[in-house]
C-alpha cells in the first residue's frame, strides 16, 4: 500500500471513499476539520443522514454511504473518534476503518486533522498500514486487503509519513514472523529470515549453530533445544551507524515452538505456542527500521533460538544447565525454558558491556493474568531506563506496567544441587522469572525486561491490533531507539 500526503481539496479528490473523523463535543456530533466543505456540497445531506441514523461519533463507529456523484470520491466513510481525540485514537480509528475497507481501493483521509497536531498523520498511515494486515501465506484462496492507496488530504511531511510507515512495517515483519507455523519457522529458518532482513536493510547478521553454542558453553539453549529435530542458534544481528552515539542491546526468546517439553502443555491451545518467538520478532522488526529511521545508538539484537520439545534426546526434570558465564540452573521444569535461554542471552550480551539491555520475551502465563491480553509487563533494575520505555510505549499507544523487582522472592528458586532452580511456587510467577533474569545480568548494566506473554497474540481484531500475532513491542523498541537518539542530540520531544 502506497501512503502519500495530498493539499488537495477534499470535494475533487478521487478515491473510492473518503474517511473523515467526527468526534462528540458536549453531545453533539462533530466533523473533523477539513471536511467542512462536504456538506455544502452534499446540501446538508450529510449531517442530516448522520442524524437519522443516530450516529454518535464512538471510537470506531463506522457509517459510508454513497456521494452520487456530489463530489469526485465515490463513497463517504465517517469514523468515530470519541470526545478530546489524541494522536491514540487517530491510529486506532484508522486501523479499525482498514480493517473495514479492505474492498475498496483507494481511500482519502482527513481523520488525521482531528487533533490538531501535525504527528497525527504519521499515526494515522501507521494505524491504517497496521488495520490492514493480513496473513495470507498459507491460504490457497488469500484475500488480502485490496487497499492499494492512502492519500491523507491537508498535508504532512515527509518525515512524520514515513516514520509511520516504518514503524507499520517494522510491526507486520514481526506480525508475520510470529504467524507463521513452527514446523515452517524452525530455529534455523528464523537464522535465515534474519539474514535475508539483514541483506535488505544494511544490517550485519552472525549466526552461532549448535555446535559452536556447545563448545562456548550456551547450556541453557543448548539445554532447550536438544529434544528438537531441529538444533538451536543465536542469531545476532547489529545495526552500526557512524558515529554511535550508545550502545543498545535488545534480547529477543526465539522459542520457535513451547511444547512445554518433558513437562509437558495441556493440548488446548498449544496451537497458540507458535507465538514463542514473538519477543525474537519484536526485536528482528525493530532492528530492521533501524537504518530507515537513522537511529543513532549502535544496536545489537541477540536472539535465542530453539524448539522446545518432547524426545528421547529431551532435557529432563532433575537435569542441571551450566549458562554462558558458568552459572547453574537446576531444571525443575523444562517449561520453564525462556529463561534459561534468555539467562545464557544476558550473560553473553553482558560481556559487550552496552549502555542499556532491554529482553522482549512470552515469558510467564502470569503475566497475563496480572495484566490481561493487552499490555505488556515492564521489569527493570534501572529507574531512568524503565522510564524511557514507559515513555516510548506511551506514545506508540501500547501499554506497559512496570512491576517490582523483589530480591527475596528469588528464594522460591532456591536448589539443593544447582546455584538456582528454574521454578518456584506459583503465584508471582512474572516477578519470580524476572528475578532469575537479574542473576545473568552484568554489574552496573542498565536493564529491562518485558514479558509479552499477555499481548503478542490477540483473540480478534481491534483498534490497529490484528487477531493472532500482534507485533506488539515492536513500536515501544523503535521509540526508544529513536530517543537514544534524540537525547544525545540534547534534544526533547516533549
Ligand atoms: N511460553 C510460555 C509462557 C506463555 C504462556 C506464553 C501463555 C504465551 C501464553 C513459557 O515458556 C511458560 O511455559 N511459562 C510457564 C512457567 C512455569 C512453568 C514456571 C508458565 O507461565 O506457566
Ligand atoms: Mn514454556
Ligand atoms: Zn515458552
Amino acid at each position: 500500500m502506497q501512503v502519500v500526503a495530498s493539499t488537495e481539496a477534499i470535494e475533487s479528490v478521487s478515491c473510492d471513499t473518503l474517511l473523515i473523523g467526527a468526534t462528540r463535543v458536549a453531545g453533539r456530533v462533530v466533523l473533523a476539520p477539513g471536511s467542512e466543505p462536504l456538506d455544502a456540497a452534499l446540501d446538508g445531506y450529510l449531517s442530516q443522514y448522520l442524524q437519522e441514523v443516530s450516529y454518535k461519533a464512538g471510537h470506531g463507529e463506522l457509517v459510508t454511504f454513497p456521494s452520487f456523484g456530489r463530489i469526485a470520491a465515490k463513497s463517504i466513510t465517517v469514523a468515530g473518534l470519541g470526545e478530546d481525540p489524541d494522536e491514540d485514537s487517530v491510529r486506532g480509528v484508522a486501523g479499525s476503518a482498514a480493517g473495514s475497507l479492505g474492498e475498496r481501493s483507494v481511500v482519502a483521509s482527513t481523520l488525521q486533522l482531528a487533533t490538531g497536531a501535525a504527528s497525527s498523520a504519521g499515526a494515522a498511515a501507521e494505524g491504517f498500514l497496521l488495520g490492514s494486515y493480513r496473513f495470507t501465506a498459507f491460504k490457497s484462496d488469500p484475500h488480502p486487503s485490496k487497499i492499494q492507496r492512502l492519500i491523507l488530504l491537508g498535508g504532512a511531511s515527509e518525515d512524520t509519513l514515513s516514520r509511520g510507515v516504518a514503524r507499520a512495517e517494522a510491526t507486520m515483519l514481526a506480525r508475520d514472523l510470529t504467524n507463521e507455523p513452527a514446523g515452517s519457522l524452525t530455529p534455523e529458518a528464523l537464522a535465515e529470515r534474519v539474514r535475508g532482513i539483514a541483506d535488505a536493510t544494511g544490517l550485519q547478521a552472525t549466526v552461532l549453530d549448535a555446535e559452536a553454542l556447545a563448545s562456548q558453553g550456551f547450556g541453557g539453549i543448548v539445554g532447550v533445544g536438544q529434544g528438537s529435530a531441529r538444533p538451536p542458534c543465536l542469531i545476532l544481528l547489529r545495526y552500526t551507524p557512524t558515529e554511535p552515539t550508545t550502545k543498545i542491546t535488545l534480547i529477543g526468546k526465539g522459542i520457535t515452538f513451547d511444547s512445554g517439553g518433558l513437562s509437558i502443555k495441556p493440548a488446548a491451545s498449544m496451537e497458540e505456542m507458535k507465538t514463542d518467538m514473538a519477543g525474537a520478532g519484536a526485536v528482528i522488526g525493530a532492528l530492521s527500521a533501524c537504518t530507515r529511521l537513522s537511529v543513532r545508538a549502535e544496536v545489537t539484537g541477540v536472539i535465542a533460538a530453539a524448539e522446545n520439545m518432547v524426545s528421547s534426546t529431551s532435557f529432563r526434570p532433575g537435569d542441571v544447565i551450566r549458562h554462558y558465564g558458568g552459572k547453574t540452573t537446576e531444571v525443575t521444569n523444562t517449561d520453564a525454558e525462556g529463561r534459561l535461554v534468555l539467562a545464557d542471552a544476558l550473560a553473553y550480551s553482558s560481556e559487550q558491556n552496552p549502555s542499556a539491555m532491554v529482553d522482549v520475551a512470552t515469558l510467564t502465563g502470569a503475566i497475563k493474568v496480572a495484566l490481561g491480553s493487552k499490555a505488556v509487563g515492564l521489569f527493570s533494575n534501572d529507574d531512568t531506563l524503565a522510564s524511557e520505555i514507559e515513555s516510548a510505549a506511551s506514545t506508540s499507544g501500547e501499554r506497559v506496567w512496570r512491576l517490582p523487582l523483589y530480591e527475596d522472592y528469588l528464594k522460591e528458586l532456591d536448589s539443593d544441587v544447582a546455584d538456582h532452580k528454574n521454578s518456584g511456587g506459583r503465584w508471582g510467577g512474572s516477578i519470580i522469572a524476572a528475578m532469575f533474569l537479574t542473576q545473568f545480568v552484568g554489574p552496573g548494566i542498565p536493564w529491562a525486561h518485558l514479558d509479552i506473554a499477555g499481548a503478542a497474540r490477540s483473540a480478534s481484531a481491534y483498534d490497529e491490533v490484528s487477531k493472532g500475532g500482534t507485533g506488539v513491542s515492536t513500536r515501544t523498541l523503535i521509540s526508544f531507539l529513536e530517543r537514544q537518539d534524540q537525547r544525545s542530540a540534547g534534544e526533547s520531544r516533549e
